[in-house]
């Protein structure tokens, strides 16, 4: 596994300030609330998003505490999202852990993650800043926007290609972009480079999320920490299932009905063998390279060279 200080760059130092931000926040409360925000927050993830937030807020003005607070507002609506997301999948794991719903139970889960969204509102307008408390708000709209399109289409069928990419910008590409915008603001950049920055993190969470949905398909169940096929099982029709069914009329028929995990079974190994994982990671890189795109608007530095290395990265990993 890359190494966060080669992949971080510059902010590689001032990245666990945020974990430490959101861990100085789980004390204090009575034990419930506690013990499931430490739980939480004791298994940081892979903290891309701190990273584009400091990142991006190293074109600018780098002011360190005030990025430090975006980015602690961002990780907890990514936090957030994630403990409702496993309570909604009904996902085993989550970063090496049982998934929260499974410690405690699904009303936990969904009381927690409510509690997760006001405090990332909370560390926002410790900014004192309005544009970044609507992007917030945009954000966290568009994301659940985005979750409800998946959950509206699970077990109807193959959505095309259109549906599906509006789905993942809401979901995923949709904190990717405000993490970048977010940082351009906080660190008083012009206007053209905020919607520059926007592009590149819009581009770069499509490219993630096509990549997480490829090794959902093709992954081992090791790596992954959840069998593969998971989206699937789940009803979820994700980018290399649509191109393969676009060139598998009797699979195409399976995929409409996909009753059981007999189903499931049929078709990822179908997928597999054919070279629909391929062609979907070509897309993934297509919208690396759009990101990568929008950074000729920077000159060169350390921070655009890690933004940069990322658009390589977000393709690469795990395979
Ligand atoms: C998981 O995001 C959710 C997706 C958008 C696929 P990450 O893979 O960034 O999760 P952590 O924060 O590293 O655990
Ligand atoms: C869901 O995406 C997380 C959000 C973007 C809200 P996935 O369902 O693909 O994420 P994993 O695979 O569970 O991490
Ligand atoms: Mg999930
Ligand atoms: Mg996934």
């Amino acid at each position: 596994m890359t190494r966060t200080a080669d992949l971080f760059g510059p902010v590689a130092e001032d990245i666990p300030a945020v974990a430490d931000r959101l861990r100085g926040l789980s004390n204090g409360h009575h034990s419930l609330l506690s013990e499931a925000l430490a739980y939480v927050f004791d298994s940081p993830g892979k903290q891309i998003r701190p990273a584009l937030v400091l990142l991006s807020g190293r074109l600018g003005r780098f002011q360190r505490d005030r990025l430090v607070t975006l980015a602690a507002s961002i990780e907890a609506v990514h936090t957030a999202t994630l403990v409702h997301d496993d309570a909604i999948d009904e996902a085993l794991s989550r970063r090496g852990l049982a998934a929260l719903h499974r410690v405690w139970d699904r009303k936990v889960a969904i009381l927690v993650g409510d509690y997760l969204f006001a405090q990332s509102a909370q560390l926002a307008s410790e900014l004192d800043n309005v544009p970044i408390m609507g992007l917030l708000s945009e954000t966290v709209m568009a994301m659940s926007s985005g979750e409800l399109r998946q959950y509206a289409a699970a077990f109807h069928g193959t959505p095309d290609e259109e549906e599906y990419l509006q789905r993942i910008a809401g979901k995923t590409a949709s904190l990717f972009a405000m993490c970048c915008r977010g940082g351009a603001i906080v660190s008083e950049q012009s206007p053209e480079r905020a919607e520059a920055l926007r592009a590149y993190g819009l581009n770069l969470g499509m490219a993630f999320q096509i990549a997480d949905d490829v090794l959902d398909i093709v992954g081992d169940d090791k790596t992954l920490g959840k069998p593969a096929g998971s989206d699937l099982r789940q009803g979820t029709v994700t980018l290399p299932v649509i191109l393969y069914a676009q060139q598998a009329a009797d699979h195409r028929r399976l995929l409409d009905r996909m009753e059981d995990a007999q189903d499931v079974q049929t078709i990822v190994r179908a997928v597999r063998a054919s070279d629909a994982p391929t062609r979907a990671l070509e897309r993934a890189r297509q919208f690396a390279s759009s990101a990568r795109g929008a950074l000729e608007a920077f000159p060169p530095s350390e921070a655009r060279e890690a933004l940069v290395d990322l658009t390589d990265h977000v393709v690469t990993r795990g395979y």
